[in-house]
């Protein structure tokens, strides 16, 4: 191929790492890996990044279950999940012990991947949740309890759970935490990314030291990428300089493909697999999937 010019060297670049990526079987885990993607920061791409590699990874064959605990419910949407507020949803699973397994729906364009939607009711979880017996814990049990209701049913074994969580660090994100094993930090290579990480390490700490000992930060996904800037340069060597074995290799570059996705109920998966996005995602996947 002619690397002659800039595009040419960054299609030729591309077609390189979709090669490495064709035909690889992604492992399955042996147990059941649980990922919080958090950040009290909003709009840094949690949501992008639960559903774009949750997807990547049921397309890869995995089985995996997205948990929307977010009012707004935008990991829902983006899965083409129904989350009016008649549906039932994670609300009613963490304020009324409703079974998991009842709100669980199958993605429509993605085999082996499954949602629990959020609906508006759960802004109102927060204060609901005061008052409830082991507050902290019940989405941590109706996990426990779905995956023993699969087991019973001859399902197979969910290899990846991501819980999509709301932009604060309020009980929905400290259910999420206490339900997990590892935390997903997504962030975004621009001026303020580094401020608010030291809180939201501090509330970890917190959770580690109270609630849920095995808990760490496994995983931190630079995203919303811009080559052209040094400013996203910079943040992201900065990132990698405190977080040597946390950032992933594969970073996800701003792409109007990616944010266009949700609008038609889509992961970038399948909205347009041949894109950049969904080789960054890809990438991403292929990486969490090795580390285990
Ligand atoms: N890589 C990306 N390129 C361009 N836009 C993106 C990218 N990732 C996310 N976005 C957009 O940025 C906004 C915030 O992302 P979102 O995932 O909803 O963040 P959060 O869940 O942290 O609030 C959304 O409009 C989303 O479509
Ligand atoms: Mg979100």
């Amino acid at each position: 191929m002619d690397e002659s010019t800039p595009l040419a060297r960054e299609l030729a670049s591309e077609a390189r790492r979709r090669e490495k990526l064709a035909g690889r079987s992604f492992p399955r885990p042996a147990e059941t890996r649980i990922l919080t993607v958090s950040n009290q920061k909003g709009g840094v791409g949690k949501t992008t990044t639960t559903v774009n590699l949750a997807a990547a990874l049921a397309t890869a064959g995995l089985n995996v279950l997205v948990i929307d605990i977010d009012p707004q419910g935008n990991a829902s949407t983006a899965l083409g999940i129904d989350h009016h507020a008649e549906v039932e949803s994670i609300y009613d699973v963490l304020i009324d012990d409703l079974p998991l397994g009842k709100v669980v729906a199958p993605c429509p364009d993605i085999n082996n991947l499954l949602c629990a939607p959020a609906t508006i009711h759960l802004a109102g979880a927060e204060i609901e949740l005061v008052s409830l017996v082991a507050r902290e814990q019940r989405l941590s049990r109706a996990i426990a309890e779905y995956a023993k209701e699969r087991e019973a049913a001859g399902l197979p074994r969910l290899d990846f759970i991501f819980i999509d969580c709301p932009p604060s660090l309020g009980l929905l994100t400290v259910n999420a935490f206490v339900a997990a094993r590892e935390v997903l930090i997504p962030i975004q290579c621009e001026y303020y990314a580094l401020e608010g990480l030291s809180q939201l390490l501090k509330n970890i700490e917190m959770i580690q030291k109270h609630l849920n000992a095995d808990l760490e930060v496994s995983t931190i996904l630079l995203t919303m990428y811009d080559g052209r800037t040094n400013l996203a340069a910079q943040v992201a060597a900065e990132v990698r300089e405190h977080f040597p074995e946390q950032v992933l290799k594969a970073v996800v570059p701003r792409s109007v493909r990616i944010s266009e996705a949700p609008s038609y109920q889509q992961t970038i998966m399948t909205y347009d697999p041949s894109s950049s996005g969904a080789l960054s995602y890809l990438e991403a996947a292929a990486e969490i999937a090795q580390r285990q």
